[in-house]
Order: C-alpha cells, then structure tokens, then sequence
C-alpha cells in the first residue's frame, strides 16, 4: 500500500532525479481510516462506529472476527478494561465505546508509552450505547506498557 502511494507521487525532475510531489499533504488531507474488529452479533459496535465517522473526517472499516478475545490480547487491551469492539487508530489500540473528541484528542498530543484508550465495559449513555435517558458514569482509560491513567470522564 505504501509503496503504491510512493510510487505515485514521485515524479522525475528536470535533472533526472525524483522529488516527492504535493500528493503527500494531499493524501494527509484525506479521511483517516481506521479499521474495527467486532463481533458479528453485537450491533452496539456499529452505532458507535457511525458516532466515529460524524464529521467526515474518519472513516471506519468493520472486520467481523470470530475471537474478539484473541483480538484484544494481541492488542494488549488488558482483561478489565475490555469491552465487545476493539479498533486501530493510526497505530493507536481503541478499546469499547471511547467518544470520538478522544480519539482525535489522542491523535493530537500522541502520549508517550500510551498503546490506547479503553471504555470498560458498555456504559449506557456512552457513544453507541444511547438508550432513552440511560446513563451511567464512564471513565476513558489510557493504557500502555507503563500502566494506565484517566484520559477523560463523562458523568
Ligand atoms: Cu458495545
Ligand atoms: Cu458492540
């Protein structure tokens, strides 16, 4: 994929040699596409999915996977903070039911040590998971190799 991109946007000078073309900020400029792993039996994933795309600067591609649990360990989303689907943000691991301001804040300051953010669980009230006037209180946890801290939380 990368190299496709490459090789597009280098183009010959006059001298001979090759030069990146503005295709780079152009591409940059695109939607960011992340891909979400789900259970095929869970439909919260997809509302919340469609939470993430508002906006039209995301867009999200859903994989159903068979073993959402072999998923979440190879991402190294520790057991308690899971939740049903597990995404990939620009390397970045999104656990459960996270608000998009937290995604793209995430994205923005690109923590040191930070693997990804989790919503434990399926908090009602939290993006996807809007039933009436339901609501619980929900942390957003940032986690990584060196522990865990609260990103944000909603009451
Ligand atoms: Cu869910
Ligand atoms: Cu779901």
């Amino acid at each position: 994929m990368i190299t496709a991109i490459r090789s597009a946007v280098f183009r010959r000078t006059l001298a001979g040699s090759l030069v990146l073309g503005t295709a780079l900020s152009a591409c940059a400029a695109q939607a960011a596409n992340y891909t979400m792993y789900r259970d095929p039996n869970c439909g919260c994933c997809l509302d919340w999915a469609q939470h993430v795309e508002q906006g039209d600067t995301h867009e999200v591609t859903a994989i159903d996977h068979p073993n959402m649990a072999e998923v979440k360990a190879e991402r190294g989303v520790p057991a308690d903070l899971r939740s049903c689907h597990t995404m990939i943000a620009d390397g970045y691991v999104i656990e459960g039911h996270v608000p998009e301001a937290d995604i793209a804040r995430l994205l923005r300051e690109r923590p040191a040590n930070v693997t990804g953010l989790a919503v434990a669980g399926m908090p009602m009230g939290s993006p996807g998971m809007e039933h009436g006037d339901h609501r619980q209180p929900y942390e957003v946890i940032a986690f990584g190799p060196e522990g865990r801290s609260v990103f944000a939380s909603y009451n």
